[in-house]
């Protein structure tokens, strides 16, 4: 099959223009909120990490902007975390990543996708990277503190976070997070306000840790997602665990 007909087929998690008159009919067309996030301009001479990819949108966007990029994202569903209730009775035989694969091609990237859970991403085995990506990954994670320790082991630059965030809780001077697992249908766990997912970033050992802004983001089914975009820099812990597996 040709690959404009191949990419008419499957369904797509990110709108993307994959020629020049074809764009993907993705669940989330994030084009209208590229500016939100702060991404730099320029990214050449840079390593970046694009975590929890899915199709690709980020990675092929600093590869864009210059950035040599990595990938990160599981091949086999029954890795992410669901609340057991939600869990699906069966799983896809065939691996995550078609989509990906298929605009890697028609974009003639060079991005390299790895096939890694995040809670098993160490620098010994990817290296460390000046900038890491991750959007609207750690809200659907069980255990966010050690996603984030893991991201800080991997970022030597700048951390871009985008995720979700507790619109009522930002409003309650003394409240953090709100547990969502208590829905049959969550695929939520814990939903921090922004003042938790700072606090959770700098615990992980970003000493620097900014409000870049909020936004709504819009899905094609209709639903409105805050987000919140945070910036951190300056990891203070050294990456013991790497030094440690290299030393072995
Ligand atoms: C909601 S999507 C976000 C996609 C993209 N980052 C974005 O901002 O549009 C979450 C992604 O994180 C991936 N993911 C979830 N848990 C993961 C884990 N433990 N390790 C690696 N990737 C994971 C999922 O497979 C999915 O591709």
């Amino acid at each position: 099959m040709q690959l404009l007909d191949r990419a008419r087929s499957i369904g797509w998690y990110h709108t993307l223009e994959l020629a020049p008159d074809y764009a993907t009919d993705g669940m989330f067309d994030l084009r209208p909120y590229v500016h939100e996030y702060g991404l730099p301009e320029r990214m050449e001479g840079m390593r970046a990490l694009d975590v929890g990819t899915w199709d690709g949108f980020w990675a092929f966007e600093m590869e864009r902007r210059g950035a040599e990029v990595t990938a990160l994202d599981v091949d086999d569903e029954r890795e992410l975390d669901w609340p057991p209730r939600r869990r699906p009775k069966s799983f896809p035989a065939t691996p995550r990543g078609e989509g990906f694969r298929l605009a890697k091609e028609m974009l003639g990237s060079s991005v390299e996708r790895v096939s890694c859970n995040l809670y098993e991403a160490f620098s010994s085995e990817l290296g460390e990277f000046d900038l890491v990506f991750c959007g609207s990954i750690l809200i659907h994670l069980r255990d966010q503190l050690l996603a984030l320790e893991r991201i800080a082991g991997l970022c030597r630059g700048t951390l871009i976070v985008a995720e979700e965030y507790d619109q009522l809780l930002n409003r309650l001077p003394f409240a953090l997070a709100r547990y969502r697992a208590d829905r049959d249908q969550s695929v939520v766990f814990w939903k921090p306000n922004v003042k938790l997912w700072k606090h959770m970033i700098w615990t992980a050992g970003f000493d620097r840790v900014l409000d870049h802004g909020r936004f709504k983001m819009k899905s094609n089914h209709g639903f409105v997602v805050p987000h919140a975009v945070l910036h951190a820099s300056d990891r203070v812990i050294p990456n013991e665990r790497a030094d440690e597996l290299a030393d072995q």
